[in-house]
């Protein structure tokens, strides 16, 4: 990658304040909660009401780093943003969130799409063009995921956005030189339509083309740097639901048994090695193109001490399909990145809401509610709350 290296500098995250317990979730369609919390690992999804969106989030996200970390933001060149939610087909996300947040005019800003893989892609950009200048850029993934109501999907829902500062000689994670151990197929396994909010999705078909992008993109890692999956003290995967991670890991044993014994079970391997990220994803849901972050920021809120300089293993895929396999390293200082995400605090202080408010704000955002605005009753703790318009209905 040239004379430098490049990575993720400062990374935090936004969880929209309120969730649905998956267990609710259950009840209302009639199936056993275990299918959900055991047969998926989801146990709870972020709920974004309506007044927020993916803007809203990302430019949350950024707030939050930019407090929390020292950046200027007058360093910064490029703003990318990666999105399959997004709210006008012509205008970027990008360049509302850069206005929102008053970044340099002398700053390239863009949205980049291709599903979950969007951010991954806006990620890689970033670093080629870190590497050649003397700025910073931001990439922003934000997301909300909705599958229809009642469908095998929407337990796996999620809202949330993940705000990462990519730097030259980064704190948190040096990217190796990638490889491009990428690989695309199209398929119809997973697609959104101009006029819905919610994905059209073929979900067992779905599984199988994520896990056949796995195998190749990691046969090209595998093949261009000599290293193995074996080689990392993390695997950190895209995470529609946390089941996914198991498969995914599963299928890294299976590909490596081809050439060498793996000298550990999958289970114990899957606890040491994925597990420790995989919390964040059952608390929040798929967040789509923050998935992966959202898991390293998982890890990075709950690291030891001793996982500096640690080797972590990602892998990023996006339906349609687009994936890749790449690899980065932690930064010698655990203080520069041990809990400073925001996630912890952001999954301490949500509102559990039920699952008529739930729907009522699904229908909201989706347009079935003619014409009725949610009122905004007031702040908690700093935060926005509002009534639903059904209740509004039932008090009058
Ligand atoms: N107790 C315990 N386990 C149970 C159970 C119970 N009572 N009932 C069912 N299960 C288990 C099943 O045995 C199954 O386990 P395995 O996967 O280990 O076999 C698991 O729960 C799922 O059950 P089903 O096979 O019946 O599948 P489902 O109807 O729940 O649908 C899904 C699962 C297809 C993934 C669906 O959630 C879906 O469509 N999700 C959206 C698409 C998606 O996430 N695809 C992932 C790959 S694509 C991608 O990654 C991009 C992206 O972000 C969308």
């Amino acid at each position: 990658m040239g004379n430098y290296e490049v990575g993720i500098d400062a990374i935090s995250v936004y969880i929209p304040p309120y969730y649905l317990e998956l267990k609710d979730l259950a009840l209302a369609n009639r199936t056993d909660p275990d299918h959900y919390l055991v047969g998926l690992g989801c146990r709870r999804m972020a709920l974004a009401p309506p007044g927020e969106d993916p803007v809203t989030m990302a430019a949350e996200a950024l707030e939050t780093l930019f407090e929390r970390y020292a950046v200027s933001k007058g360093e910064i060149g490029m703003l990318l943003v990666g999105t399959e939610s997004s709210v006008d087909e012509a205008k970027p996300v990008a360049s509302i969130v850069h206005g929102l947040l008053g970044l340099p005019s002398r700053c390239r800003t863009l949205d980049v799409k291709h599903a979950c893989y969007g951010a991954t892609g806006a990620l890689r950009l970033a670093c080629d063009y870190v590497e050649k200048t003397a700025r910073g850029a931001l990439v922003v993934a934000t997301d909300i995921a909705l599958y229809d109501i009642g469908s095998p999907g929407e337990p796996t829902q999620g809202a949330g956005a993940v705000a990462i500062l990519v730097r030259k000689n980064p704190k948190i994670l040096t990217f190796e030189p990638f490889v491009e151990a990428v690989y695309t197929r199209h398929v119809w396994d997973f697609f959104r339509p101009p006029h819905r909010q919610s994905a059209i999705v073929d979900g067992h078909f779905s599984v199988q083309c994520y896990l056949e992008a796995l195998e190749a993109s990691y046969l090209f890692f595998r093949e261009a740097t000599g290293r193995s999956f074996l080689d990392f003290q993390y695997l950190l995967f895209h995470i529609p639901f946390p089941k996914m991670a198991k498969k995914a890991l599963a299928r890294l044993h299976q590909v490596e048994a081809r050439f060498s014994e793996v000298p550990c079970s999958l289970e114990e391997d899957f606890e040491r090695r994925v597990e420790p990220a995989l919390y964040a994803n059952a608390e929040v849901g798929n967040i789509y193109c923050g998935s992966l972050y959202l898991s390293l920021c998982g890890l990075l809120e709950r690291a030891q001490d001793s996982d500096a300089s640690a080797l972590l293993g990602l892998f990023s895929y996006g339906s349609g399909s687009c994936a890749e396999f790449f690899c980065g390293r932690l930064g010698p200082d655990p203080n520069a990145w041990l809990g400073q995400t925001g996630l912890l605090e952001a999954l301490k202080d949500r509102k559990r809401v039920t699952y008529e408010d739930y729907v009522a704000w699904r229908e909201a955002r989706e347009g079935e509610i003619g014409g009725k605005r949610f009122r905004f009753k007031g702040l908690d703790k700093g935060r926005r709350l509002y009534t639903s318009p059904k209740r509004d209905e039932s008090r009058s």
